[in-house]
């Protein structure tokens, strides 16, 4: 990361903390490693995501449903996903500093310090050896690159190391009330499992036609051995994931499809479109026959933000082994039964929120040659604000507060808004430019004679003067979801 990308991101961060978007969780006790609350703002970006998801996928396709599965499910899910078995990271522990690391990520790490010295040839021969390794679950290799690439820990820097072993990220608990007969139960790692043992129950009930899809938005939980970059890699997160269940044979076609439909998606929120690339997956898991990352330049980089799979029937598959259920479709056009193929798409929410905050964050130089001026703005999507607009009496005296309480109570109803009186005006104005407020409205002396206001416009900062009555379907306008949905 150069020093001009390391200190915006900074930025992005204490700007998260300072004005109510994000906290470090029980900060109080010093925080929880990779755990992140929402705060008042940040909850209500949080809520305004999952609705442009959720408007978006199910909303908007007459063929797609939600459900909102429990966390815990029957342990035995977990056997069938794979997840008990196969769902690790490889981990290497320094004996000097008794610090945990992920090796592939030591590696990376160490990748990453190649390029930036220009030593491009070694990086990638490090990155082929790396993938080999990985690919062939070879521990013991990855232990011998890191000494020999002299990869030392970064807090004892000795590399006095232990064998690389595979480590499961599921946290698991016990149900029930006494430790005797208890079982082991797993907080989810994803919530993709949920919709699977749903599919009939939702085919039936829903009378659904293959092609369907199964929509879910919900928490899951893995034990990151580390966790790094704000809210990227948590250990607590949420999901919105769809499975979309199509006949054999038609899945690719599905696939290049979903492909198009969730980049398109990404781009709507008017994010610099150089930002966003596709990552095609090389080495495909056992279970897929195509695999994409939409990957977002953050400023660490290219990141994955969502997968899409193309699952073939493997999880339905497994869950008819482990439970001994059949999970078919009887298909009327083609007269047969089958396991439906699936399409799985897969976009982390705290991740997406990263991605909006980082497109949206400016420090913005308004200096003129008399005066020095800057502003902290948030030019996020007028549909995805938390406040879509704050009221603004000109003086905290003669009527003005009441004409904009007034105001306030009136679109209070439809939209989540703020009053401020507190402060000169400009100030004010900063204040709703960083928390992102596409709109101020100020109620100023004129307002009393001819019921009209001032609208200020968050990106442009230019003003005009509109009638009162008019505020609720100018709002309507600006901020409506059909703003960001007609276009997709
Ligand atoms: N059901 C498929 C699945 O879970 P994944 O690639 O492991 O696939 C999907 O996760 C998405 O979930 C990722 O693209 C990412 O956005 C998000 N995600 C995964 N692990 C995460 C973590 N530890 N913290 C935050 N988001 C995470």
């Amino acid at each position: 990361m150069s020093k001009q990308t390391d200190d915006f991101f900074k930025n992005v961060v204490s700007h998260a903390k300072e004005y109510g978007f994000v906290f470090p969780s029980s900060e109080i006790y010093d925080g929880l490693s990779a755990v992140y609350d929402y705060g008042q703002l940040g909850s209500e970006l949080k809520n305004n995501l999952k609705q442009y998801w959720w408007k978006a996928m199910v909303q908007l396709h007459e063929n797609i449903v939600g459900i909102d599965a429990a966390i815990f499910m029957h342990p035995t899910t977990w056997k069938a996903s794979g997840h008990v078995d196969g769902f690790n990271d490889p981990m290497i522990d320094n004996k000097d500093s008794k610090k945990r690391y992920r090796a592939d990520q030591l590696i990376e790490d160490k990748i990453a310090r190649y390029e930036t010295d220009g030593k491009t040839e070694k990086a990638q021969q490090l990155q082929a050896d790396l993938n080999a390794a990985l690919n062939d679950d070879d521990l013991p290799r990855l232990k011998t690159i890191i000494e020999e690439h002299n990869i030392v820990c970064p807090v004892s820097g000795t590399k006095n190391w232990t064998e690389v072993r595979q480590f499961n990220l599921m946290f698991s608990t016990q149900m029930g009330a006494s430790a005797e007969g208890a079982d082991t139960v797993y907080l989810r790692p994803e919530t993709a499992q949920g919709i699977f043992v749903n599919f009939l129950n939702v085919q039936k009930s829903g009378r659904m036609k293959v092609p369907f899809g199964i929509a879910q938005i919900g928490k899951a939980f893995r034990n990151e051995v580390i966790a790094r970059q704000f809210i990227m890699r948590m250990r607590e997160f949420e999901q919105m994931e769809l499975q979309f269940f199509v006949r054999p044979g038609t899945e690719l076609e599905w696939y290049s499809k979903w492909k198009e439909t969730r980049l398109k998606w990404h781009l709507a929120l008017g994010g610099d479109t150089a930002k966003y690339r596709y990552h095609d997956h090389v080495k495909l898991a056992h279970y897929a026959n195509a695999a994409v990352d939409i990957e977002y330049e953050f400023p660490f980089g290219f990141k994955e933000v969502e997968g899409i799979h193309s699952r073939t029937d493997f999880d339905l598959i497994q869950h008819q082994k482990f439970s001994g259920k059949k999970l078919q479709y009887f298909d009327p056009e083609i007269n047969q039964n089958y396991v439906p193929y699936v399409i799985e798409t897969s976009i982390g929410l705290d991740r997406l929120f990263l991605t909006v905050l980082c497109n949206s964050f400016e420090e913005q130089d308004l200096s003129t040659e008399d005066k020095k001026d800057s502003r902290s703005v948030l030019h996020f999507h007028p549909a995805l604000a938390p406040v879509k607009a704050a009221i603004l009496p000109l003086t905290k005296k003669d009527g003005l507060p009441d004409k904009a309480r007034e105001i306030l109570n009136r679109l209070k109803i439809d939209y989540n808004v703020q009053y401020d009186e507190k402060d000169s005006i400009g100030k004010r104005y900063r204040r709703q430019d960083a928390i992102g407020t596409p709109f101020c409205i100020t109620v100023d002396y004129q307002s009393l004679e001819d019921d009209t206001v001032t609208l200020r416009h968050r990106d442009s900062m230019e003003q005009e003067r509109v009638a009162a009555v008019d505020l609720e379907k100018i709002i309507s306008d600006l901020v409506g979801w059909k703003n960001l949905l007609a276009v997709l």
